[in-house]
């Protein structure tokens, strides 16, 4: 590919960025969230509950493509939403591979076709649940036959299949299940990810975050299938639970960044909703200099217990955007950390569920 063979990355930004390098990391993905439309109305989504309608056209996305490649991104997600419901999806692609990026579906598979396929490195299909009764009430829409015969069609491009399953209390008993579907669709790779609570998934958290008890059963389960196929299995324990954060986005603009629908750029797929105005100007302006992409960057914004905690280096004080959600202070410690002074205001699940709204985005 063509970064391998003009100087990669560090050169694209110092010919674009000059003294700006020293200052800054380099970014190596671009989450592209082209739209919030789904043809499904998981109550997990992380999706924003109040998310704008407006979507940016071809020309922009073509621009914001050219500028990630001379920013030095390497690799582009497509998502969403449901990426697939974008007609210009190809025409994306096409111009994103031949800036020699590596290119990335994530999908339902709703709408997926071989066109759709062309162009793309890697296809990451959801999946909710390895019974059709339970995918398709989960997913509020027959689906769960045509994910499988998406499945099919990806294997039949050649390409190589990720099946993400975002567990939460309605699927979280059934790990050995999901693995040996997973495994029969010709999975690479099974990413099972318990939910992140953003957006829907907040709203919805009562409803659908595990107890402790499921959460450690699934941990079991998860460990007997670890090696039982020939398929890599990646299991993400809800840092919820364990008291330890995660390294939310591999530190805030630190490795990648997101462009939301209608165009805003972020250093996190959730970050639309802390205060502050939205970064404006070329991508590297925003990556570089914006005041939103600086804010929690490094380490010299931490508060105590961070601040002196020999972990900081490695979990980055955790996710900024979790940490507004539950304190209102964008800027403290996350509270799922067992050392933050509000780890014991975390309400556990238990006790009488409401039911699930269903996402709204169509
Ligand atoms: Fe991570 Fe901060 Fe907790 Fe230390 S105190 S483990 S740096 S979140
Ligand atoms: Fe925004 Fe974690 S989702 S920092």
């Amino acid at each position: 590919r063509r970064l391998l063979i003009d100087g990669g990355p560090a050169a694209h930004a110092r010919n674009i960025a000059g003294k700006r390098l020293s200052r800054a990391p380099l970014p190596v993905g671009m989450v592209a969230e082209l739209t919030y439309r789904c043809p499904l109305s998981c109550g997990r989504c992380s999706n924003p509950v109040e998310a704008s309608r407006r979507e940016i056209g071809t020309a922009a996305w073509l621009a914001r493509l050219t500028q990630a490649r001379d920013l030095g991104v390497l690799q582009v997600h497509f998502s969403g939403g449901e990426p697939v419901l974008r007609p210009d999806l190809p025409e994306l692609v096409a111009h994103a591979r031949g800036l020699g990026m590596y290119t990335n579906l994530i999908t339902s598979g709703i709408g997926l076709t071989a066109r759709r396929l062309s162009g793309f490195d890697h296809v990451q299909l959801s999946v909710q649940h390895a019974a059709e009764t339970a995918a398709d009430a989960i997913a509020g829409l027959r689906s769960h036959h045509r994910k499988i015969a998406a499945a099919a069609l990806v294997r039949e491009a050649g390409l190589p299949l990720t099946v993400n399953v975002v567990l939460h209390a309605g699927n979280v008993d059934a790990v050995e299940e999901i693995a040996a579907f997973a495994a029969g669709l010709g999975a690479s790779r099974l990413e099972l990810a318990h939910t992140q609570y953003y957006g829907w998934g907040l709203r919805n958290r009562a409803a659908i975050m595990p107890t402790a008890a499921q959460i450690h059963h699934a941990d079991e389960a998860a460990a007997r299938v670890h090696g039982r196929y020939d398929m890599e299995i990646v299991y993400v324990r809800p840092d919820h639970h364990t008291g330890r954060p995660k390294p939310c986005m591999n530190g805030w603009a630190s490795r990648q960044f997101a462009i939301d629908p209608s165009g805003t750029v972020l250093p996190c797929l959730a970050a639309a909703q802390l205060p502050g105005p939205s970064p404006e100007g070329s991508l590297a302006e925003i990556w570089f200099d914006s005041e939103l992409f600086n804010r929690f960057r490094g380490t010299a914004w931490m508060p105590d217990p961070c601040r002196g905690c020999d972990l900081r280096e490695l979990d980055f004080g955790g996710c900024r955007c979790q940490a507004f959600q539950l304190t209102g202070d964008a800027a403290a410690t996350d509270p799922v950390c067992s050392l933050s002074p509000h780890h014991q205001d975390l309400v556990p699940a238990g006790g009488p569920r409401p039911a699930v709204i269903p996402r709204r985005y169509r």
